[in-house]
């Protein structure tokens, strides 16, 4: 795959008939990183703000399969939002992005497929931390 940015979207291979629609993800032909788990966001309350924070080595794609939301992204000095809203899309994350994720719409689901095992040592939870650690 080409070098992605962060943020950037990528559509997922989708099979359509007249009764639906299925999507799919091999990790090494549609979105160039192995895939270690896979966790969801859901029942999520309208006011909820999820992520608030970075991963040290942690790749990700964040599909919104059901609902909306808003995916704020923000790496090296750039911001980026983005309104996810099509299960047939996701938006690459690489290490060392601040992510977080907002208007969450009734039903939303956000899923997530990640790199690597869950690790809490590879999170950053403090923005100034992460500065620092961008050497701003
Ligand atoms: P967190 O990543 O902080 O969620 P969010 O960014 O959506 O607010 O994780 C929330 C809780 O879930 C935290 O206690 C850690 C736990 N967790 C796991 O145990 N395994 C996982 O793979 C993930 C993503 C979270």
């Amino acid at each position: 795959m080409e070098n992605k940015n962060f943020g950037d979207s990528i559509q997922l291979r989708t099979f359509s008939d007249e009764f639906g629609s299925l999507t799919v993800v091999e990790p090494d032909i549609d979105i160039g990183f192995e895939i270690k788990r896979m966790y969801y966001l859901h029942s999520l309350s309208p006011e909820a703000l999820r992520g608030g924070h970075a991963h040290i080595k942690l790749t990700q794609l964040i599909v919104a399969i059901s609902g909306s939301f808003t995916l704020i992204l923000d790496r090296h000095h750039e911001s980026k939002t983005i309104e996810a809203g099509d299960p047939t899309v996701g938006y690459f994350v690489p290490p060392m992005t601040w992510r977080e994720i907002r208007n969450f719409s009734s039903g939303a689901v956000c899923m997530v497929l990640a790199s690597e095992r869950y690790d809490e040592d590879d999170y950053i939870r403090e923005k100034q931390k992460y500065l620092k650690l961008c050497g701003e």
